[in-house]
């Protein structure tokens, strides 16, 4: 014999308003990924309802799960371990998938394994891109985070840098609220962009003192909710396609200079990218440019893996495993957490599969 041991996890992710569960082989071959979106039931309400994202992953959660099995050609019984978001996001809908992933390692006896919803966002970045390995930067922008990371090992983070203020993708969203393009915001920016004049409109590059690698975009969200209702008031027709072209140029500017600026005073020669925000065409375009003039390595997960979703989380899940962590009946949702703080506290549990 004397083959390696395939080790086959099963990622559940439901933190916001993706009902997702995906099941991964040693790790970064990706058996299945399936994403079960609400986009439809909250368009309606401008934004993510949190009460209605909760029941509407309650309702899909299991169908989702024998989905992503039935795709992998798997049973319950060939997996090696249940890898679950337990953290930060919508606590409610948390809830849905940490009492789902708890209740089935319990059923079927196998080990129960907390993942950060960041790390798997990290992670993502391992599935396509089987030479990365740590030490390297990534530049984590999503819905709530936009933070220059150093990822020293699995499971490993440093901060380095992160917004004083709204995240990224938080600026996408009430930038595509302003000019009327509604929820998500991000991709329908991204899109509206595609025939617009980036050097239309100079907005701020978020400027900061202190720590050269924190970021701001309340300054930049102002300027361009300025610029409307001045156009408003003067009676001028704002160019959506010029207004998302330029916001996205800034938003670009100040996250990719500084990424940059830590690679190089760092001697990094690596630079990932993840979170939604990580899909946007013009911040992709930006850095790979930058990278390549810098001679840094870029890496970036393709787009659907950028947004939320369950590969990500067995991805991660999968060093967590082979790290030894082990999570048991007192797994709660933390909305709140930390990257690279679990609760409970890292280690072995009691009573839980192996
Ligand atoms: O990582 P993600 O799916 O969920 C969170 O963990 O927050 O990120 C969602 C964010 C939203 O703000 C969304 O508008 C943004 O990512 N986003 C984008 C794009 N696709 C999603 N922003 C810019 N361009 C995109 N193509
Ligand atoms: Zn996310």
């Amino acid at each position: 014999m004397g083959e390696k041991r395939e080790i086959r996890i099963l990622g559940i992710e439901t933190s916001c308003d993706e009902t997702a569960a995906a099941v991964t082989k040693n790790g970064r071959e990706v058996l299945s990924n399936v994403i079960s979106s609400q986009i439809a039931v909250h368009t309606e309400y401008g934004g993510v309802v949190p009460e209605i994202a909760s029941r509407k992953h309650l309702e899909k959660i299991d169908e989702v799960i024998e989905l992503s099995l039935s795709e992998a050609g798997l049973d319950f019984s060939s997996l090696d371990a249940v890898a679950v978001t337990s953290g930060p996001g919508l606590v409610g809908a948390l809830l849905v998938g940490v009492s789902e992933a708890k209740a089935l390692a319990y059923a079927i006896g196998k080990p129960l394994v907390a993942v950060h919803h960041i790390a798997g966002h990290i992670a993502a970045n391992y599935i396509e891109n089987p030479d990365l390995r740590p030490p390297f930067v990534c530049l984590v922008v999503s819905g709530g985070h936009t933070e220059l990371v150093l990822v020293r090992d699995y499971g490993s983070f440093e901060i380095l840098g992160q917004s004083r203020d709204d995240a990224a993708g938080e600026a996408f969203d009430k930038v595509a609220r302003a000019v009327g393009l509604g929820y998500p915001g991000g991709p329908k920016v991204d899109r509206a962009a595609e025939g617009g004049d980036p050097e239309a409109i100079r907005f701020p590059r978020g400027e900061v003192s202190g720590n050269p690698y924190d970021f701001s975009f309340s300054g930049l969200k102002s300027a361009v909710l300025n610029y409307i209702n001045r156009a408003k008031m003067t009676g001028e027709e704002i160019s959506v396609p010029d207004l998302c072209a330029s916001f996205q140029a800034s938003v670009s500017e100040a996250l990719v200079s500084r990424a940059i600026r830590l690679c190089r005073e760092r001697k990094c020669e690596s630079l990932a990218i993840a979170g939604g925000v990580a899909s946007n065409s013009a911040l992709r375009k930006r850095v790979e440019a930058e990278c390549l003039e810098n001679g840094i390595r870029f890496y970036r997960p393709s787009p659907v893996l950028c947004t939320d979703n369950a590969a990500m989380i067995a991805c991660a899940g999968y060093y967590e495993y082979l790290s030894g962590r082990r999570d048991g009946a007192s797994l709660n949702a933390c909305p709140n957490l930390p990257l690279g703080a679990l609760c409970p506290k890292r280690g072995r549990e009691e009573g839980q599969g192996r």
